[in-house]
């Protein structure tokens, strides 16, 4: 997915054919009577950098995206105050019965520590590990699930080979790939800490949130567009998945497109680092459930890169490509609303990492400003959604323990401001109380939590 290049409005497809949204999956159950499974975790999620504001309040240091927003500074650890906010959200949490799922790392590195290299530095690694046990030992009393970086591939990448979001570096073809190398081995690190040091006395869970969209072959006949299908989600979910639930080391697509890509380009080493053995036994194996985030699906072409610059896209050798049929999220020109692409996704990550427990950690539809409260394509989006997950569930077999909706508040979304709005709860920003409201969706999606199943779309 293009996530971080949004389009002008006017270039966005016009909303709705309900064929679009059907399942091209045959089924034929009825899903409004059906129900999620008794113990389904249902939540929404928010990301500090989105939400808190007070980017230079109580001695709080700058991060990459402060200084990428020409904003000055913001962050908790070694400072008191930011321990004693994060234990009143916390505690705040507990005592109405909602369980705290804690990111450890959303997008907002310490300046301090791209002004050393970020990710692209091994050094960040231990730091990350420090700061990892910190939380574990400072707040793991009470969280018990972790997870310790959000979406790693949209950090290597758009971060680190595009330079459109913080810390803006471009180094096509070789920023990404050393960044995904030291995020994989900061959280295997954190992952060993927890299991050393706090897993018996305090029982938690710990993993690392990968987003992927799922990927269909252009032309479902072409041999070359089905290849490249595999490969757009090898050079995605994989890049992660791989080494941390398979392996310990990156897919083997991944390993000898790029080698070969080198090789054209005249080099005898690959741009993809290599894990040495040690660290493959060290990452292999360090995450306790899959935490997914899915907003999209593409459908792919093949593409031939015979001489070409070094970039992650000529290495891939695939072209994506949104069907014009699929309806838009209104507030994002990348988020072509494809459920059943969802269900796909859980279905390859079930057959393809041993059947392992999966949180949908994020899932959302924005709509652009000014976003209307009565938000019912948007609920519909969201419904359809969920019949796909019950789907997975049921039909596929699929292990979905929970849902969180992206996102609680309308928020800073990134390079996109506050115009696309993802949020159960509309914020008026143009007032300093920033007042919150519910949309339609809210109280929708509490009927379902209430009723752990779905209803009959309105008439
Ligand atoms: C995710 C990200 C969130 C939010 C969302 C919608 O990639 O983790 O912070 O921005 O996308 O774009």
């Amino acid at each position: 997915m293009d996530r971080m290049a949004n389009l002008p409005m006017d270039s966005v497809p016009s909303p709705v054919s309900s064929d679009a949204l059907s399942s091209p999956d045959d089924d034929n159950w009825k899903l409004e009577s059906m129900t999620f499974p008794e113990q389904f975790a249902w939540g929404s999620a928010t990301a500090a950098y989105q939400i808190e504001g007070g980017w230079d309040a109580d001695g709080k240091g700058p991060s990459v995206w402060d200084t990428f927003t020409h904003q000055g500074g913001d962050r908790v650890f070694k400072n008191q105050t930011g321990v004693y906010y994060y234990d009143k959200v916390i505690d705040g949490l507990l005592s109405i019965a909602v369980t705290p799922v804690v990111t450890l790392y959303h997008f907002d590195l310490p300046q301090h520590l791209e002004d050393q290299g970020g990710w692209r530095s091994d050094a960040t690694v231990e730091a990350f590990n420090t700061y990892a046990q910190f939380c574990f030992k400072t707040f793991g009393d009470r969280v018990k699930l972790w997870i310790t970086i959000n979406e790693p591939y949209v950090v290597a990448v758009y971060g680190y080979e595009k330079g459109v979001i913080a810390p803006g570096i471009a180094m096509p073809g070789v920023g990404a790939y050393l960044a995904a190398h030291n995020m994989i081995k900061a959280h295997a690190a954190a992952w060993h800490s927890y299991s050393r040091l706090f897993r018996e006395k305090q029982g938690g869970l710990v993993s690392i949130a990968l987003n992927s969209d799922w990927a269909e072959p252009f032309n479902p006949n072409s041999l070359a567009d089905q290849e490249a299908a595999k490969r757009h989600i090898a050079f995605c979910l994989d890049w992660f998945a791989t080494p941390i639930f398979l392996s310990g080391d990156y897919p083997a697509v991944m390993k000898s497109k790029i080698s070969a890509a080198c090789k054209r380009q005249g080099s005898l080493s690959s741009r993809l680092p290599e894990f040495t053995d040690q660290e493959k036994m060290m990452i292999k194996g360090t995450a306790d459930f899959f935490s997914l985030n899915y907003y999209t699906t593409r459908k792919i072409k093949h593409q031939d890169h015979e001489i070409s610059q070094p970039s992650m896209s000529a290495d891939k050798e695939a072209e994506q490509v949104i069907d014009p049929s699929w309806p838009v999220a209104t507030g994002s020109s990348w988020l072509a609303v494809v459920p059943w692409g969802l269900r796909r996704l859980l279905k390859y990550i079930k057959d393809t990492y041993s059947h392992p427990i999966i949180y949908i950690t994020e899932n959302g539809f924005s709509q652009c400003d000014p976003a209307p409260i009565d938000d019912a394509q948007r609920w519909e989006y969201f419904r359809l959604t969920l019949q796909e997950i019950l789907k997975a569930i049921y039909t596929d077999g699929v292990q979905v323990k929970g849902y969180f909706v992206w996102s609680l508040l309308d928020n800073f979304e990134w390079i996109c401001g506050y115009s696309s709005r993802f949020g159960l709860f509309h914020v008026d920003f143009e007032n300093s109380a920033l007042p919150r409201v519910p949309y339609k969706s809210a109280f929708e999606y509490a009927k379902i939590i209430a009723n752990k199943g779905l209803m009959k779309p309105p008439r």
